[in-house]
């Protein structure tokens, strides 16, 4: 039997390989409808191994230039979020991909490279036998640095790292500084992890429990009842309360209260429940599958670790990034697919597509462009972190001497539900931002900032692309009726997930609501995009939900930039 199913099997994979191969020549839309088709292969006895080695690892050029080496054409690349294709079986821990022996060597290494080459490496992904792994499906993170006393710059790669389905990787840098480079990979999601997470995203639904409560004053006595609360109406509820709302982009069930004094209309709170009400993967018997989805992201080994830019083409890049378009002016700074990676230097965030004004946190600059104006800030803690450094910035902290100078006037709302927190929270203190941006007037001179993606991981990403939706929809309202109203969207965030944590957060998860929100804002050019998922991979620092210093002050800048072109 197994003789026979193999060669079917490997022929299965080819045609797949093929495929995989025509999408990555053709645009954007193709290669995300393949997404929603692939269904992982089901293999029984572990691993099969698969000859791919015919697949390139360097991608066909585009005909465009590459914006900060009009020299070079820019790379195609493939999907930014590729579904995993693992087996499904693995029997202990040492068939994993293991970061200890996983390796990258940098193809064609040369003594001495200029700024604008290509540095490409070839990242090998093995077990803990030291064995080549056979299949794809790891999510590695690759980025160069360069950091001493008077210097720093760190670039992610472009585009993400290339699976091509034999173990083996390819990762993509354009060398952006001259100097000592170095070279760090990590494996963020072995492989099996990856596979396990999006199984269990699609079967171990809800991934959190929600709370609600229903209360009401009846001649006053308080009657209260809490309930289950979720997207779906699970557990073959008889009764249950259909809490959707369409127009936000809200769906939503509680239990119907057992109580007969309290309505579905008596729902006034929501809450997450603790960590361990939730259905978890160490709960189905697999501990295993838990042992690798709990791995901790860890760097790998490269061999050499470290390139030598030579600084006669030094500032070749600078005078290139002052060419390009102030960021705003043109609607093409969303990368869909991501392709190529803009540069931290020196605390500045250097995007690769548009330049960026610096408006110092000392300087008139910042209260000129927002004098007069209001700053609405929706969406969850990462976009909050740049509400506070806004303030921080324009204030110290005292609001009240701004708006007597200034009349700025800086809002921040949270999005609603889901909000991964385990206390109570008033529906009446909540808003939606749908319903937030339908309340902004006509005549108003505003600025809007919108967040959301951190409290969505965990649940489906149906969930996740409603609420993006209607909250586009909102904008684009908004912006018929107001044209002078900036809106700008800010993406994800690479994480350092830990513990029993990583089930629900992790970057498999995030980059998988990135790619959803990109696809979805593709359609509404009238929307800025902040792109703070480069940013977060080029960082000097550690992945984490609040990406450190000085990524806030970067995000002020790209948001006043496209607020107030014409202000500096
Ligand atoms: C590496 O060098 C070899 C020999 O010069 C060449 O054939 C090959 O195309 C190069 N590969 C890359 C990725 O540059
Ligand atoms: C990686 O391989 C080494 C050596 O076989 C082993 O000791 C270690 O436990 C493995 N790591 C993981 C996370 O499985
Ligand atoms: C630090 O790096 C920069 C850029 O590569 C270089 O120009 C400078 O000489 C370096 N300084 C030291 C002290 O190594
Ligand atoms: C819940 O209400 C929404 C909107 O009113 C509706 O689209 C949906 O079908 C309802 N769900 C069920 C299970 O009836
Ligand atoms: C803020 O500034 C106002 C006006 O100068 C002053 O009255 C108030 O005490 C200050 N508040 C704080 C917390 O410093
Ligand atoms: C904006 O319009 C509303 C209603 O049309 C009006 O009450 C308000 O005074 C206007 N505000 C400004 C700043 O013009």
């Amino acid at each position: 039997m197994a003789k026979r199913t193999r060669p079917i099997l490997g022929f299965l994979m080819l045609l797949s390989a093929i495929a995989i191969i025509i999408m990555w020549w053709n645009d954007d839309i193709i290669s995300m409808n393949r997404l929603a088709a692939v269904i992982p292969l089901s293999i029984k006895n572990g691993v099969i191994s698969c000859n791919l080695d015919k697949t390139s690892p360097v991608e066909p050029e585009t005909l465009q230039n590459h914006p900060l080496c009009p020299n070079r054409k820019r790379k195609h690349f493939p999907h930014f979020s590729y579904p995993p294709a693992t087996p499904r079986q693995w029997i202990t821990q040492m068939d994993t991909t293991n970061s200890t022996f996983s390796q990258f060597t940098i193809v064609n290494d040369t003594e001495s490279y200029s700024v604008c080459d290509q540095l490409e490496l070839l990242i090998e992904a093995r077990n803990g036998y030291d064995e080549p792994k056979t299949y794809g499906g790891d999510l590695f993170r690759a980025k160069i640095f360069t950091r001493n006393a008077s210097f720093s710059a760190g670039s992610g790669t472009d585009g993400e790292v290339i699976d091509l389905g034999n173990g083996k990787y390819s990762a993509l840098f354009t060398l952006k500084w001259a100097g000592d480079v170095s070279i760090n990979v990590i494996l963020a999601v072995p492989s099996e992890a990856v596979f396990e997470l999006q199984n269990l995203k699609e079967t171990l639904q809800p991934r959190e429990n929600y709370l609600g409560k229903f209360e009401k004053e009846i001649d006053g006595n308080n009657v209260e009842e809490d309930v289950l609360c979720g997207p779906v109406p699970e557990r073959r509820l008889t009764s249950i309360c259909n809490l959707s709302n369409p127009s936000v982009g809200l769906t939503w069930y509680c239990q119907k209260p057992k109580s007969s004094l309290l309505s579905c209309s008596d729902w006034t709170a929501f809450r997450t429940l603790e960590w361990p009400s939730n259905k978890r993967i160490e709960d189905e018997g697999y501990s295993r599958r838990s042992s690798v989805v709990h791995r901790p992201a860890v760097r790998i080994k490269g061999f050499p670790k470290h390139v030598i830019v030579n600084s006669k083409s030094g500032d070749f890049i600078s005078e290139q990034v002052d060419r390009l378009p102030v960021c705003g002016q043109q609607h093409d700074s969303l990368q869909v697919i991501p392709w190529v990676a803009g540069f931290y230097q020196n605390k500045r965030w250097y995007p690769p597509t548009c330049k960026v004004n610096h408006f110092p946190s000392d300087g008139p600059e910042r209260k000129n462009c927002l004098a007069n104006k209001n700053v609405y800030f929706y969406g969850d803690s990462t976009i909050r972190i740049v509400h506070s450094n806004l303030i921080k910035s324009l204030f110290g902290a005292n609001l009240t001497v701004g708006k007597e100078e200034h009349d700025i006037h800086l809002h921040y709302r949270f999005h609603h539900i889901p909000i991964r927190k385990f206390f109570w929270y008033k529906l009446s203190t909540l808003y939606f931002i749908t319903n937030e941006l339908d309340g902004i007037g006509s005549n108003e001179t505003a600025i809007v900032v919108i967040c959301l993606w951190a409290h969505f991981q965990p649940l489906y990403r149906s969930f996740y692309e409603q609420r993006i939706k209607s909250i586009a929809d909102a904008a684009l309202r908004l912006l018929n009726r107001n044209p002078t109203v900036v809106v700008m969207f800010k993406g994800g965030n690479t994480q350092t997930p830990y513990g029993p944590r990583v089930q629900y957060l992790n970057d498999h998860y995030a980059r998988d609501n990135e790619e959803a929100l990109r696809r979805i804002l593709k359609s509404y050019p009238k929307i800025h995009f902040l792109d703070a998922w480069d940013m977060s991979k080029g960082q000097l620092g550690k992945p984490n939900t609040h990406p450190p210093k000085p990524h806030a002050s970067n995000l002020v800048d790209q948001m006043l930039t496209i607020a107030c072109p014409r202000d500096v």
